[in-house]
Order: structure tokens, then sequence, then C-alpha cells
């Protein structure tokens, strides 16, 4: 049997961007390569849990020892999440695109002398929001990350309550940084129990760093 600060549990990772489909051959999308998330469901299977990876379209290999299930869209992200119940843990690293086109075209949209298509958008569901929300079958400890370009702690303390999750991974995506695409990443741990900041790390780091932390949170409690 695995051993590790999360041996024994089942952990739901989502990661990457979502697409939503404009057309057969477009679509929107958010900027996310991935690698957070990736790095955090790999981190957790080397922490001795059972990892179940709901992934967008990104250009990572699945990682070793993780069931992987790759999606498209924000509502098949959400289908597979639901489907991949019940877990000790969900952590929601996907950018999730807010919104999906209500009239996506069955057949390419053909250019037609300078008359432009009309896209009417719809919301998608919030997963993060919708899983830790439900009455039966939530996860005890539900992760959500912020990628947040000013007012970082604040606007994170927001989403918590917003989500209700138990933690938010807040992170400052401003320009400066270079976290989109990049290796390394300056988080900020936000829950009831307050702020935690860690130094800028790997993302490798970040997620083992995060995983050790949730193998000993108190669920319920004040961390
Ligand atoms: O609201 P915002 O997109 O900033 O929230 C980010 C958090 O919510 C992330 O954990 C992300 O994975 C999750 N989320 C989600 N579904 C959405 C939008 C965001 O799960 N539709």
């Amino acid at each position: 049997a695995p051993s590790g600060p999360l041996a024994g549990r089942h952990v739901i990772v989502t990661s990457g961007p979502t697409h939503e489909p404009i057309d057969p051959v477009r679509y929107i999308a958010n900027r996310s390569s991935g690698k957070q998330g990736h790095a955090i469901a790999k981190a957790a299977a080397e922490a001795g849990a059972r990892v179940t990876l709901v992934s967008g379209p990104v250009d990572l290999p699945d990682p070793a020892g993780v069931t992987t299930i790759r999606v498209e869209s924000a509502r098949d992200m959400l289908a597979a999440v639901e489907q991949a119940l019940p877990a000790d843990i969900g952590i929601f690293a996907a950018a999730v695109a807010d919104w999906r086109v209500a009239n996506a075209g069955e057949q390419k949209i053909k250019k037609d002398g300078g008359r432009l298509p009309e896209l009417a958008l719809t919301e998608n569901p919030d997963i993060l929001a919708t899983i830790s929300r439900r009455n039966e079958g939530r996860p005890p400890l539900m992760v959500g990350f912020a990628a947040e370009t000013e007012h970082v702690i604040e606007y994170a303390k927001r989403k918590l309550a917003k989500k209700g999750c138990d933690l938010i991974v807040a992170n400052d995506v401003s320009a400066e940084g270079g976290v989109m695409g990049g290796d390394r990443n300056t988080v900020h741990l936000v829950s009831q129990a307050g702020v935690e900041t860690w130094p800028t790390l790997d993302k490798a780091e970040v997620a083992r760093r995060l995983v050790e932390r949730l193998g000993t949170w108190n669920v319920g409690g004040k961390a």
C-alpha cells in the first residue's frame, strides 16, 4: 500500500484551460499552461494519494501514476469531476473559461463579404463553486486558485466566501512576475485561519509544499 502524507486519499485535480467551441475549428480559451495543476497532481501521487486529473487541452504529458481524463469544455470538465467523485480533496487549478458561445455553429462559419458573425455568449458553470456547495458528496477539503493582478489577498478572501471552498491559493500574475506559462510562482494561502505567504518557488516545489500542507490540514477547523 502507498505511504506518504496523502496515503489512502482520493484527490481530484483540475488543470489547464478549457476550450469553448465557436464552430468545429474555432474556440474561446483562457491562457493557461497547466503547469501548476499538473505539478500538483504529480506531487499528490508521490505523496501516496490516488489522483484523478481532469485536464483541459495542454501540451504536457499525462503525469505518471495519475488517472488523467482529458476534456475540452467547462461543461465537460464539470461532468468529469462529478463522475470522479467521491474524493477526499478537490484542488481546482484549471483556468476555466467564464463564457461559452450559446449559438456555436455545427459547421465552419464562412466569411461573408465583411458581414460579421454574431456570437451570443452564455455563462459557464463555476466548477469550484458547484462542487464546494454540494450538500452531498462534497470533498471535505476544497481548494481553489485565484490569479490576480492587484489586491491579491483581498480578492482571494472574497473568492473564498463566494466559492464556498476551504482554501484559496492566490498568486500574483501581473506581467512583471512571469507566472503565466513560467516555471516559478509566488503564492499566498488564504483560508479562515488567515494568510500564509510563501517565497517565490518552482511550481513543482509549490506543488510539493501544498500537498504536504493539505496532508495535515484540519478539515472543518482552523487549519
Ligand atoms: O472566479 P475565478 O475564475 O477567478 O476563480 C478561480 C477559481 O475558480 C479557480 O480555482 C478555478 O479553477 C475555479 N473556477 C471553476 N470554474 C469556473 C471558473 C473558475 O472551477 N467556471
